[in-house]
């Protein structure tokens, strides 16, 4: 069995003011009709798979309740009473599978894939190698010298994939220039497929404390409707850290196939833009936008009209409580302003 397994617990802080605390990225329609998450689970439409598991933190469960069911696609959610990073997130899910272990499909909440058969093909690709005992990362050619993704040097190939010769989690830009131009390395998508049980060996060689903690999580669970919760205080005392960084980097099981699926991180405005639908002068506009001889702006109305003249790559937000202006290769700067709120409380 394919277990699908979406990770829905992060902020999302470089999308505000659009994505808040209260209602991060992954719960919004930024890219399409439907919200990210809803998006991410309407892809495993070709796949055969059964009721999907999302992990998210206990404030977001009924935002995840509620846009699950509106699919139909009804399943497992677990909670997290606080966010450790992804690495526990994902051996409290396959904790839970230990008695079927599932193949579990890992996938992020908030990515966007336009052509969805290259994906189903590559998932199909990836299972005999995770059935194998593969850890299976999917990578995408990178374009250009990103520091916030994983890196995978591709070693020999193997039945469908290549072997993982290196994995190095978000280098800083020398080193993600070097990979670029050595032809080498790909992108981390950041989904993964391997055995519920496998992870969880892997995750105890290299990181033992994180398997126990999450051992002592899973000994009190209690279950409400589609909800489970696990043990508040075991979970709290479990050391944060990334699939990427606890497991991946370490790994001698790391195999990487290829995913050419037109696959972004929606993770800041500049890549909203890249990914909407421009005009023809490279605006992408939603809501009232009235425009004189501006480009390649990203301008995102709410209630009221927004009116510019002349200006060229700018990101504007308009919300109800806030109004964002930035330049649009600026735009992840936005998180500086975000960390700046919270400490004015
Ligand atoms: N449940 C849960 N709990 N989910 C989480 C948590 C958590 O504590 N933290 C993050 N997530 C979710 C996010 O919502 C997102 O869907 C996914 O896990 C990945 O987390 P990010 O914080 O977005 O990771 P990243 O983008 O910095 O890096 C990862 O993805 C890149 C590709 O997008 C890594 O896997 C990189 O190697 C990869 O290149
Ligand atoms: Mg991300």
């Amino acid at each position: 069995t394919l277990l699908p397994v979406v990770l829905a617990g992060g902020a999302g802080t470089r999308l505000w003011p659009l994505s808040r605390t209260l209602f991060p990225k992954q719960f919004l329609p930024l890219a399409a009709q439907q919200s990210m998450l809803q998006e991410t689970l309407n892809r495993l439409g070709d796949l055969e798979t059964v009721p999907p598991t999302v992990i998210c933190n206990e404030e977001h469960r009924f935002i995840v309740a509620e846009q699950l069911r509106a699919i139909g696609r009804v399943g497992q959610i677990l909670l997290e009473p606080v966010g450790r990073n992804t690495a526990p997130a994902l051996a409290l899910a396959a904790l839970l599978q230990q008695q079927e272990d599932p193949l579990l499909m890992v996938l992020a909440a908030d990515h966007v894939i336009t052509d969805t058969e290259a994906f189903t093909r590559a998932v199909e690709a990836a299972t005999p190698l995770a059935e194998a005992g593969a850890l299976v990362t999917f990578g995408v050619v990178p374009d250009s010298p990103h520091t916030g993704y994983g890196y995978i040097r591709r070693g020999d190939a193997c039945d469908g994939g290549f072997r993982v010769s290196q994995f190095v989690e978000k280098p800083d830009a020398k080193r993600a220039q070097a990979y670029l131009s050595s032809g080498e390395y790909y992108w981390n998508s950041g989904m993964f497929l391997f055995r519920a049980s496998r992870y969880l060996q892997e995750l105890g060689q290299h990181r033992p404390e994180i398997l126990s903690a999450c051992q002592g999580a899973v000994s009190d669970i209690s279950r409400d409707l589609d909800f489970v919760r696990v043990a508040t205080e075991a979970f709290e005392a479990c050391p944060e850290d990334s699939i990427d960084y606890a497991v991946m980097e370490h790994t001698e099981a790391a195999v990487m196939v290829p995913l050419n699926a037109g696959w972004s991180d929606v993770g800041a405005w500049s890549a909203l833009w890249d990914v909407r639908e421009h005009d023809e002068r490279g605006n992408a506009l939603r809501g009232d936008v009235l425009l004189h001889d501006c480009d390649n702006c990203l301008i995102q109305g709410d209630d009221r009209l927004i009116a510019a003249v002349g200006v060229d790559d700018l990101v504007v937000v308009d919300t109800q409580d806030v109004l964002l202006v930035a330049r649009r290769e600026r735009a992840q700067e936005v998180k500086h302003l975000v960390e700046k709120l919270k400490a004015q409380g």
